[in-house]
């Protein structure tokens, strides 16, 4: 049977982190896509009074670099596995880094349910998640996002894109091959736009060149 995604294999998290493989379990290319993930989130706009929220943050790829950036106490993560988080918090980061992040600020949480998170959050970025995720676990996370944070101003997010109107597996531009079934999964540009606009998002696609041939959407809430 195959999984609705690869971090649910029973007892995923604990034979890597046993085996020191979480940088593996992000992805890897560590420095690479942390120095991305800053550049794309300091060219939409990001200040370092800003209350950041990363979605996912497994073991603080990004992390290591915006924790010393932003004032404070102003980094959250969220993630499926605290151990995963706490693993990055001890071996990732220096000791003065540490002391920019409260150890609370690591929230576990694989619904996107944001518990425990205050209202105050104002930037959002969510990078290699849904890709392992159904399609259908989008919407409602983005409605949540939307609602728990009434100060937020931008969600930066990543997926795989198929055109739309496309049946079956497709080819990613540097070659990973995504799947409308099964993981990785791939979403159509109009699937996203949908749930985005459901959810009280607008919509904008950037051009970057991410790797494995990842999209980045920036999603900024409608405030009536
Ligand atoms: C490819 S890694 C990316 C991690 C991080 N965003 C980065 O770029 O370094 C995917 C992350 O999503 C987390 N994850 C998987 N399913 C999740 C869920 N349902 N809720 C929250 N996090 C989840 C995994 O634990 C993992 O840390």
């Amino acid at each position: 049977m195959t999984l609705a995604s690869p971090y649910l294999k029973p007892g995923f998290y604990d034979d890597a982190l046993a085996r020191g493989k979480h940088r593996d379990i992000v992805g890897g290319r560590w420095e690479e896509t942390a120095l991305h993930q800053m550049q794309v989130i300091l060219d939409e706009g990001l200040e370092r009074h800003d209350h950041f929220l990363d979605i996912g943050c497994g073991c603080l790829r990004l992390g290591h670099r915006l924790v010393p950036w932003l004032d404070p106490g102003h980094y959250r993560g969220t993630d499926a596995s605290r151990a995963l988080m706490l693993r990055g918090y001890a071996e990732e980061l220096t000791p003065d880094t540490r002391l920019r992040l409260p150890e609370e600020n690591l929230v576990e949480d694989e619904e996107f349910r944001f518990p425990t998170l205050p209202p105050t959050i104002t930037f959002a970025l969510c990078w290699g998640v849904f890709t392992h995720l159904p399609a259908e676990t989008l919407r409602p996370a983005l409605h949540n996002l939307n609602h728990r944070f009434p100060h937020l101003r931008k969600l930066l997010l990543t997926v795989f894109l198929a055109p739309d109107r496309h049946e079956g597996p497709f080819r990613q531009r540097d070659g990973v091959v995504t799947h409308p079934n099964r993981p990785p999964w791939h979403r159509s540009p109009a699937g996203i736009g949908a749930d985005a606009a459901a959810a009280g998002f607008t919509i904008r696609w950037r051009e970057d060149l991410l790797p494995r041939g990842q999209a980045l959407a920036v999603l900024e809430p409608i405030r009536r």
